[in-house]
C-alpha cells in the first residue's frame, strides 16, 4: 500500500513537472504554428471541435504534445522493449509481418527484427521515426532489411492496406478514450490475419493530471475482447511499466488472438 502510494506520488510529480514544462512551452507564442492553427480552427470552434478537446487527454492537438516530448529523450524511451512485452513475445511467438503502433524511436520493432521478424513501425512524430531510422542504419544488413519505419496515423492502420500476422501496442492504446479505443480495436481487427495476435502493454493506473495515459484494467480488455466479437484472450496479467524517469508503475499486458470469422 505505502509502496504503491510512494510510486504514484513520485510518478505523478514527475509527470506533473513534465506537464507544467510542456504547458509553458505550448503557451509561448510561436508565430508560424499559431498562424497555421488559427487558420485551421476559428476561435471558439465548432461544437464537434470543442468536444474533441474535452475528450482528448493530450490537448486539442496531441501531435504538438508528442512533438515536444521527443525534443528530449522521451520518458518511456528505455532503450529496450518493456520487459513484460519481451516476456510475452518469448511465450507467444508472433507471426509475420508485424505492425508496431506508435513505435516511438523503434526499440521494440528493432528487438523483433533481431529475432528475425519482419516489422513495420508507425508513429506520427517525424523526429521519433527519424531516430528509429538512424538506429536501423547501424544494424547489420540482414536485420535492417526486415525493418521499415514510417510517419503515419497509427489510429488508422487500415490505410497501410496490408494484413499483419501480429500487431504490437506498447503504450499506445492507453492514450485514448473509450470511443477512440473501440475504433482502434475495429481497425486492428480489420488488418489482422486469422489467428494473428494483438499484443498490448498499457498503464493500469490512473493519475489525475493532464497529459498522462488512462488506466487500462484487465476488466476493460475482457469486456472489449470477447469471443462474440471474434477475439480470444490467450494471456492477460498485471505487470509493470518501466520508464526512464520514475519507478515502475502497474501495467496491464495481454496477448489477444483474432479468431477466423
Ligand atoms: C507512450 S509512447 C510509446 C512509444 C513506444 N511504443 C514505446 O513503447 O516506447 C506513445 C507513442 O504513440 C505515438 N502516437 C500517439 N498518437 C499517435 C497517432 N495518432 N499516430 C501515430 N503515433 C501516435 C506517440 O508519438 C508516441 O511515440
Amino acid at each position: 500500500m505505502h509502496w504503491t502510494l510512494g510510486i504514484s506520488v513520485t510518478f505523478s510529480s514527475i509527470f506533473l513537472r513534465l506537464s507544467i514544462f510542456l504547458a509553458r512551452r505550448l503557451r509561448r507564442p510561436r508565430p508560424s504554428a499559431g498562424t497555421h492553427r488559427a487558420s485551421r480552427k476559428p476561435l471558439g470552434g465548432s461544437r464537434k471541435h470543442i468536444r474533441k478537446i474535452i475528450l482528448s487527454r493530450f490537448g486539442s492537438d496531441p501531435l504538438i504534445f508528442f512533438n515536444s516530448v521527443y525534443q528530449n529523450i522521451a520518458p518511456w524511451d528505455i532503450g529496450v522493449p518493456q520487459p513484460a512485452m519481451a516476456a510475452l513475445i518469448e511465450k507467444y511467438s508472433p507471426a509475420n509481418p508485424i505492425l508496431d503502433l506508435g513505435c516511438g524511436s523503434g526499440d521494440l520493432a528493432i528487438y523483433l527484427a533481431k529475432l528475425g521478424h519482419q516489422v513495420v513501425g508507425v508513429d506520427f512524430v517525424e523526429s521519433a521515426i527519424k531516430n528509429a531510422q538512424d538506429k536501423v542504419s547501424s544494424l547489420p544488413n540482414e536485420t535492417a532489411q526486415l525493418l521499415s519505419f514510417q510517419v503515419a496515423d497509427a489510429l488508422k492502420p487500415s490505410l497501410l492496406q496490408e494484413k499483419f500476422g501480429a500487431v504490437f501496442d506498447s503504450g499506445f492504446y492507453h492514450l485514448f478514450n473509450l470511443e477512440q479505443c473501440q475504433q482502434l480495436i475495429d481497425e486492428v481487427a480489420s488488418i489482422l490475419k486469422p489467428h494473428g495476435c494483438y499484443y498490448l502493454h498499457e498503464f493500469a493506473i490512473e493519475f489525475p493530471i493532464p497529459n498522462v495515459p488512462r488506466q487500462i484494467s484487465i476488466n476493460e480488455l475482457q469486456t472489449h475482447f470477447t469471443v462474440e466479437k471474434g477475439w480470444r484472450i490467450k494471456e492477460i496479467q498485471t505487470v509493470e511499466f518501466l520508464s526512464r524517469v520514475a519507478p515502475p508503475v502497474p501495467a496491464t499486458c495481454a496477448c489477444i488472438e483474432r479468431l477466423p470469422i
